[in-house]
């Protein structure tokens, strides 16, 4: 699927805060102590969670949690009247959504272009507010087993022989996916050069070479390895490394027509095309990507 192009105005983003609440009637307003008197439990809870600094926030006016549940008036005038106040778990995706993003917009600008935002996946679907399960970020659940919730799918990749190591606690999958939506393709994040996400991590891999192979630029690092994991060493996409390199250069003149050369003789001899291509991802010295010392 195409991606469109579509540039964030960080001006309309600003830093979490500038919400809505603002802007409302400040006399629907009650203010979090008065919650507190009948939500004692939740009002307690919440003194450590990162959005007890909102309280700091428009002059101290103490907007905390009414920032999220709207105003309060009239479910407190209510004796506590559930139709009359905001309540995230019992809304839509969309609604949640507008509503987190009226403060994190700014840090957040792709999420209801992404796979998530547009499956109704909503913030509140991943982060708890007031029972999260983590020290940090509010998530519901410690990272893989948050994304392996749902994506059962992608889970037996990471037990192949050959992995990255996530589920062992070394890499986690926001190393090289924004579960909020990014600019590239499968929400996947970019290094700092606004190259491909493995770059980061693998440097030497970047480049520029004065000899690129011309597909690590065009299709990327999954032209022939598989990010997950795969039965293959190296992650190779193949089990063996002449049938990968074969799939686009077989037909190429040098293996189809004239006679074949002897160091490509593949009857006679079965090596792996990488015993002498040995700089498969470029080179600054060969143009068939030899060893430099060759
Ligand atoms: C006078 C006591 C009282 C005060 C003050 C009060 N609540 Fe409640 N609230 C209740 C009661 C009782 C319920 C349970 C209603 C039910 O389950 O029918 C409730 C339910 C809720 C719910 C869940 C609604 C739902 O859909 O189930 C939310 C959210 C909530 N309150 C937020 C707040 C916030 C925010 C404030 C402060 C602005 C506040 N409450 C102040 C008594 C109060
Ligand atoms: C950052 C947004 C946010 C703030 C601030 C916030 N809440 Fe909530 N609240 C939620 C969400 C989201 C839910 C739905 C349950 C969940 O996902 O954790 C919720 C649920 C509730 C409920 C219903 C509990 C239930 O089990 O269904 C009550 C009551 C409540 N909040 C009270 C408060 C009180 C009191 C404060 C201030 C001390 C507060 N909230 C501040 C987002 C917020
Ligand atoms: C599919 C799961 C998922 C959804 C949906 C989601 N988040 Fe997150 N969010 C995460 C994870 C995981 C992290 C921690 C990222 C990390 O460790 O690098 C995070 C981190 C954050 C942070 C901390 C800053 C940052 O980017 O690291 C904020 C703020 C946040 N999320 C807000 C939101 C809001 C607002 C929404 C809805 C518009 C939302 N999230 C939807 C999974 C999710
Ligand atoms: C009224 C503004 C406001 C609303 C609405 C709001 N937030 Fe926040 N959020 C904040 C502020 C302020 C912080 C603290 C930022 C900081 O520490 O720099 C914060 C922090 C967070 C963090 C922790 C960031 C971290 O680095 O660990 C998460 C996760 C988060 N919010 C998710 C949500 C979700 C989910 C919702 C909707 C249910 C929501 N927020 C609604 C203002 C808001
Ligand atoms: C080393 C980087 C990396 C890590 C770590 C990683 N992914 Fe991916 N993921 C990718 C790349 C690259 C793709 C795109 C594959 C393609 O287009 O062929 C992808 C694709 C996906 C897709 C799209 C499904 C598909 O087959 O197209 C999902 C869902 C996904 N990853 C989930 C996860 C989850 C969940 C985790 C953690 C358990 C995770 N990823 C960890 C790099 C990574
Ligand atoms: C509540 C369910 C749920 C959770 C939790 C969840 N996802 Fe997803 N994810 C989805 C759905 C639904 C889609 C869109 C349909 C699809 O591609 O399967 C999706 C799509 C994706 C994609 C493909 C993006 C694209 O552009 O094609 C990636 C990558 C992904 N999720 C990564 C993650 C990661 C990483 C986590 C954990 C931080 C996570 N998801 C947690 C439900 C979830
Ligand atoms: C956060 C850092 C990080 C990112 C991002 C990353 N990797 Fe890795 N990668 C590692 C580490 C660490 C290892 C070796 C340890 C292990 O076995 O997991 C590794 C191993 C590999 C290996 C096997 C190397 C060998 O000698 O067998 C390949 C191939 C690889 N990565 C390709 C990729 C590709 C392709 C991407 C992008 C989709 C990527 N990596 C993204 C950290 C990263
Ligand atoms: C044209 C196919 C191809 C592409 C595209 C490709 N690789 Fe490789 N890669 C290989 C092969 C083949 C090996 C194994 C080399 C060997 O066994 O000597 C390898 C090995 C690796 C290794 C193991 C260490 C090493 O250098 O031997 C890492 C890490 C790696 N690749 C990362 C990447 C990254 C990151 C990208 C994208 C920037 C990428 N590869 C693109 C074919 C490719
Ligand atoms: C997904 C397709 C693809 C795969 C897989 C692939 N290549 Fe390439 N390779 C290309 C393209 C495209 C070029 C640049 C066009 C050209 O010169 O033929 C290229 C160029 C080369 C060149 C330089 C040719 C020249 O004339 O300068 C060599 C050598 C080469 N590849 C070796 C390999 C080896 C060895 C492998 C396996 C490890 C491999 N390629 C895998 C697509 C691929
Ligand atoms: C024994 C060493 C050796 C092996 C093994 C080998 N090559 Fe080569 N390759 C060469 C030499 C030598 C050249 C020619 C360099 C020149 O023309 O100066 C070459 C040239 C090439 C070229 C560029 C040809 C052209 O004229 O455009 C490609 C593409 C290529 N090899 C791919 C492969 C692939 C794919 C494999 C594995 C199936 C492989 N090679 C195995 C030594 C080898």
């Amino acid at each position: 699927m195409a991606c469109a192009i579509v540039k964030a105005s960080p001006a309309e983003g600003g830093k979490p805060g500038a919400s809505e609440a603002k802007q409302a009637d400040p006399s629907q307003f009650v203010g979090s102590e008065t919650c507190a008197t009948c939500h004692e439990e939740v009002a307690k809870g919440f003194a450590t969670n990162p959005h007890a600094k909102m309280a700091e926030m428009h002059g101290k006016n103490g907007v905390t949690c009414e920032g999220c549940h709207g105003p309060g008036k009239d479910h407190v005038d209510g004796g506590g009247d559930a139709a009359k106040i905001f309540n995230p778990a019992k809304a839509t995706a969309k609604e949640v959504d507008a509503k987190c993003l009226g403060c994190h917009q700014g840090e957040h600008a792709n999420f209801e272009r992404s796979a998530h935002g547009e499956g109704n996946v909503s913030c509140v679907a991943c982060h708890s507010v007031h029972k999260s399960e983590t020290a940090e970020h509010l998530l519901r659940a410690e990272q893989p087993q948050l994304c392996y919730q749902c994506h059962t799918d992608v889970k037996p990749q990471f037990s192949m022989p050959f992995h990255h190591k996530v589920d062992e606690g070394l890499m986690k999958c926001t190393d090289c996916h924004n579960p909020h939506g990014t600019y590239g393709q499968k929400a996947l994040k970019s290094s700092a050069q606004q190259d491909a996400v493995c770059t980061k991590c693998h440097t030497e891999t970047a480049g520029p070479f004065v000899y690129e192979h011309a597909v690590v630029r065009t299709e990327g690092c999954t032209a022939c390895h598989s990010p997950h994991g795969t039965p293959n060493p190296r992650l190779l996409n193949r089990a063996d490394v002449n049938t990968l390199c074969m799939q686009c250069h077989s037909p190429s003149p040098n293996f189809t027509t004239g006679p074949i050369p002897t160091f490509h003789n593949q009857a006679a001899q079965y090596q792996a095309c990488t015993i002498c291509h040995t700089s498969v991802h470029g080179s600054n010295t060969s143009q068939y990507f030899f060893n430099s010392t060759e």
